[in-house]
């Protein structure tokens, strides 16, 4: 009997950002982190995993086309290590059909997606129903990916090994769900550096490095009391400082990194101008140059309008807070 499941997933964006692994392979985070789920009916994986009855190499399909691909060959291995003892039919082929609809490795958290959406199909597949194990196996993919299984506000709890790192729902999306996060594109190439090589270097090279984990600890407790009391202007700028403070590092690490570009710090100068008589908006920036801007709903034409007038910004996706990875069949 062939088991075949499957899930979508939407990105997530980080409020409090990981940039650096105590464990490379099994990718546990240096810090905890923070996050929105994005809205799955805006941006979202779709992903199809079908345990075979035969043996044979695995098959992996990247918006429908048949790819050798590297960290998902790596994660199948890890998954293999991890649960063929207690469900022998991982011994058999797989079969893997992801898709996305938006640009893959562009920063816009394509990994995050994907992976979640996988470990979820394969969680269905195999019969697990806990977001915690849900979690971890989405984190052997992709560090970030741990946080989208859950909706709303979500936290990944860096954690010192490969049981205890997996990420927790903060707050649901009911919480606070008038929140956006407007993405303005303005490159749709792929990365120059991934980020499991940007992060390698910032963790061996930048001599910042432990002032930023030392700064996140407390950081962590102020961003979760704004969450919690839906203070979007202390958020606002715990999560402005943090996106600097990672690239700061980046930069920092020898020879340096550049994500963000001439547009980026053009998005960042408008922001801070919109804000001079209250805060309106905060940016955030992932391993990449395009802007996440944070905003209440009641902002959102003035932020749109802000983001559309500057040069080089080539569109806007308008995403609210989502529910978190679901079986879809
Ligand atoms: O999960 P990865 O390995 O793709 O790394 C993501 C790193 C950032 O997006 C820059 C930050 C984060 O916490 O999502």
């Amino acid at each position: 009997m062939t088991r075949k499941s499957t899930a979508i997933s939407a990105p997530n964006i980080a409020l409090l950002k990981y940039w650096g692994k105590k464990d490379d392979l099994l990718k546990i985070a240096l810090n905890d982190s923070i996050s929105i789920t994005l809205d799955e009916n805006v941006l979202r994986s779709k992903t199809t995993i079908e345990i075979l009855d035969s043996f044979g190499a695995d098959e992996i399909g990247l918006n429908g086309k048949k790819v050798n691909d590297e960290k998902i060959n790596e994660w199948l291995m890890l998954v293999r290590k991890r649960l063929l003892k207690k469900y022998p039919v991982l011994k058999n082929k797989i079969k893997i059909e992801s898709e996305n609809n938006f640009p893959t490795s562009t920063g816009i958290a394509s990994s995050a997606s994907g992976f979640c959406a996988l470990a979820t199909a394969l969680c269905a597949c195999l019969g697990i129903e806990k977001r915690e194990e849900m979690s971890r196996i989405a984190r052997l993919g992709s560090g970030s990916a741990s946080r989208s299984v859950y909706g709303g506000f979500v936290q990944w709890k860096a954690g010192t090994n490969t049981e205890n790192s997996f990420a927790v729902q903060i707050k649901p999306k009911e919480h606070w769900d008038d929140i956006y996060d407007v993405i303005a594109v303005v490159d749709e190439g792929i990365k120059k550096v991934s980020s499991k090589d940007g992060m390698e270097k910032t963790v061996r090279s930048s001599r910042l490095m432990h002032c930023r984990l030392a700064e996140i600890k407390k950081r962590r407790v102020r961003m979760l009391r704004a969450i919690g009391k839906r203070d979007f202007d202390s958020l606002a700028i715990e999560m402005m400082r943090d996106s600097n403070q990672m690239h700061a590092t980046m930069l920092d690490s020898w020879p340096p990194i550049f994500y963000m570009n001439d547009v980026s710090r053009e998005i960042v100068y408008s922001v801070h101008e919109t804000n001079l008589n209250g805060i309106v908006a905060g940016y955030t920036f992932d391993a990449g140059p395009n802007a996440h801007v944070i905003c209440q709903k009641k902002n959102l034409e003035k932020v749109k309008g802000m983001l559309l007038g500057i040069k080089g910004v080539s569109r806007l996706i308008v995403s609210g807070v989502g529910n978190g990875s679901k079986v879809v069949k």
